[in-house]
């Protein structure tokens, strides 16, 4: 029913530098997949085919590795490497990949918004490749998600508990509880410093938005860095109709950082030894 996946990607990744000179940092590989691999394998497996990425200046090897290298793989036909290309392969196959660009870096509900034309007037996911979450017990989180969004038909958004000291990196939400786990959101601020933050539950990069998102974004002033808040337009949202936020079930590393890269590159490595 959700075919749409979002993936805002014009980021720069600075804590990366000088690696994400000339390289995309969704491009950087945690084992031997790049960090949107995981994100497109998530959307996937919730059922998304529909893959719309929001990119920027720089990124082009994104498209490129959404594409067949047909050198590359006149080259290693018939090796035993063969089978190295056939996981993308496949991905390649059962996605569609669209790409459009954010031309200026005006904030995550920007980037947003830039991707209107990928979605078809439908609710669709959102996906930020730097969050990159696994559940071993079950659904993945965007899966988990999707379950809700039938349930409730409004605008679910991912949540998890953070020390207090760690608020002002977030979006951080309030609200009531209507199911273990799932809270009808009240309040939301983005990066709020600990004294104001109404609470440690820190959004995620996994967002299931309704369309009136849109709308919503093209009135939303510039807010925090001066930059378009998805967390301002979501607030807005949560006002006039329903923001559902989700504990979910299962574990996020921060890839954006270099320790939380590396916490995941351990993680994968030893899942890979078994
Ligand atoms: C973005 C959002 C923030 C959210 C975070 C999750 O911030 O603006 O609300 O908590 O992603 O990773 P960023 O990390 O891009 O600054």
């Amino acid at each position: 029913m959700l075919q749409t996946c979002i993936f805002p990607a014009a980021g720069y990744g600075t804590r990366f530098l000088p690696a994400t000179k000339a390289l995309p940092k969704e491009m950087l590989p945690i084992l031997t997949k790049p960090l949107i691999h995981y994100g497109v394998d998530e959307a996937l497996e919730a059922g998304m085919d529909n893959m719309g990425f929001v990119t920027g200046r720089g990124k082009r090897a994104l498209e490129d590795y959404f594409d067949i290298s047909y050198e590359l793989e006149h080259q290693i036909s018939g090796t035993k490497k063969e089978h190295l290309l056939s996981e993308i392969r496949s991905l390649i196959h059962r996605c569609t990949f669209t790409f459009t660009r954010q031309n200026e870096m005006r904030g995550l509900g920007d980037a947003v918004l830039k991707g209107k034309p990928l979605t078809s007037d439908e609710s669709f996911g959102v996906i930020l490749a730097d969050d990159l979450c696994v559940n071993e017990e079950g659904l993945n989180v965007m899966a988990q998600m999707v379950k809700i969004y039938e349930k409730y038909r409004c605008t679910i958004i991912s949540v998890m508990e953070v020390p207090k000291n760690q608020v002002s990196n977030y979006g951080i939400i309030n609200g009531n509880f209507v199911e273990e786990d799932l809270i009808m959101v009240h309040s939301m601020v983005e990066k709020p410093n600990p004294k104001e933050a109404p609470s440690n539950l820190a959004i995620i990069g996994r967002y299931i938005l309704t369309p009136d998102i849109f709308g919503i974004l093209e009135n939303t002033k510039a807010g925090k860095n001066g930059e378009i808040q998805l967390t301002d337009a979501l607030l807005t949202q949560a006002t006039n109709n329903m923001v559902l936020a989700y504990k979910f079930k299962g574990k996020r590393f921060d890839c954006g950082s270099v320790e939380g890269f590396v916490e995941a590159t351990n993680y994968f490595y030893k899942k890979s030894l078994c």
